[in-house]
């Protein structure tokens, strides 16, 4: 059986989620694609880190050139997070021929032209759909079973660690404060959650989603944000007595053939699919001229969702360029 090596750059908590699964679930993969799909080498710079799934020390390494430009590594997979040197590395790993996968929003909605051009002129696939709203396949359904379609609205709960902040806050009571250590403990919050609270991490999805569906490229600094710091216990009790509830939107929506597009904090009506999606779920609805409306519904974020998403970029591109 022809095998297809892969490179990870990142051993995180979604780099460990992907790697378990491409282990886990090995034969499952090789039976749908025809090819074994091994993963040959890992960057990992900090081994004192605590891991949730291990790896043989064999495969580590510290020098991020011995995946990008080793002429063995046929698919590069990038899950270290921020914009550089992510970006850089990818242009990098795309220039030397390696088709990329990645689950990096903020690296992908800042330079998503560059990124996008540089696997085209060098030939080479590059797929995210990891990058927004996790486990959930809606980049690949926008642009593949959903391509008919003029988009007319796209609205998204696309952070689990706000959503998962405003429920305990609505259905427990909670202060905004004990939430946030709950849902770092948790590992749904980045490192530094100013980017979840401030609604920058939903700005970077939208970022995404208003690229792959209006076809129109808006930088994530563009789009006027507004995050959940601001959400107090009152707000919330103004919005249950009025039977809604508060929720962070990403919305992106066509009035008269222009895109408009906000993230903020906004109060649902109960009845609406939107407000039943709690705790650390994502959700996106997607109003289509044709198909009408639909919605995504799943897990935003961890190791196995995020890691579930990778591994399908893995399958797609094994299919389009290596299976017979
Ligand atoms: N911090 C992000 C979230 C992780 O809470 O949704 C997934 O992108």
């Amino acid at each position: 059986m022809k095998t297809v090596k892969i490179g990870l750059l990142g051993f995180g908590n979604v780099g460990g989620g992907a790697f378990h699964i491409l282990s886990e679930n090995k034969e499952l993969i090789a039976k749908r694609t025809g090819v074994a799909a091994e993963v040959t080498r890992i960057l990992q710079r900090n081994r004192n880190k605590k891991r949730l799934f291990a790896a043989d020390p064999a495969l580590l390494t510290e020098d991020p050139d011995d995946i990008i430009k080793a002429p063995d590594i046929d698919i590069v997979v990038e899950m270290i997070g921020g914009i550089e040197p992510a970006t850089s590395f990818m242009c990098q790993a795309m220039e030397n021929g390696k088709h990329v996968v990645s689950a990096n929003k903020a690296a992908i909605a800042a330079n998503y032209r560059l990124l996008t051009e540089t696997a085209r002129k060098n030939n080479v696939e590059f797929l995210f759909e990891a990058s927004v709203a996790g486990g959930i396949p809606v980049l690949s359904a926008l642009a593949g079973p959903l391509g008919a379609n003029n988009f007319l609205e796209i609205t998204g709960i696309l952070n689990g660690t706000t959503n998962y902040i405003l429920t305990k806050m609505t259905e427990e009571g909670l202060s905004y404060e004990e939430v946030l250590k709950d849902a770092q403990a948790k590992g749904f919050a980045e490192a530094d959650p100013t980017a979840d609270v401030e609604g920058i991490d939903a700005a970077n999805k939208l970022s995404i989603l208003i690229a792959l569906a209006f076809g129109h490229y808006v930088a994530p600094d563009a789009i006027p944000t507004v995050g959940i710091t601001g959400i107090s216990a009152a707000d919330i009790e103004a919005a249950e007595n009025a039977g809604q509830k508060i929720k962070l939107l990403a919305r992106a929506s066509l009035r008269e053939g222009m895109v408009e597009y906000l993230v903020a904090p906004a109060f649902l009506d109960k009845s609406h699919p939107l407000a039943g999606v709690n705790n650390e779920f994502n959700a996106v609805y997607v109003t289509g001229d044709m198909v009408g409306e639909l919605m995504f519904y799943g897990r935003g974020a961890g190791p196995l969702p995020t890691g579930s998403a990778i591994c399908g970029d893995i399958i797609s591109i094994i299919r389009k360029r290596f299976s017979l």
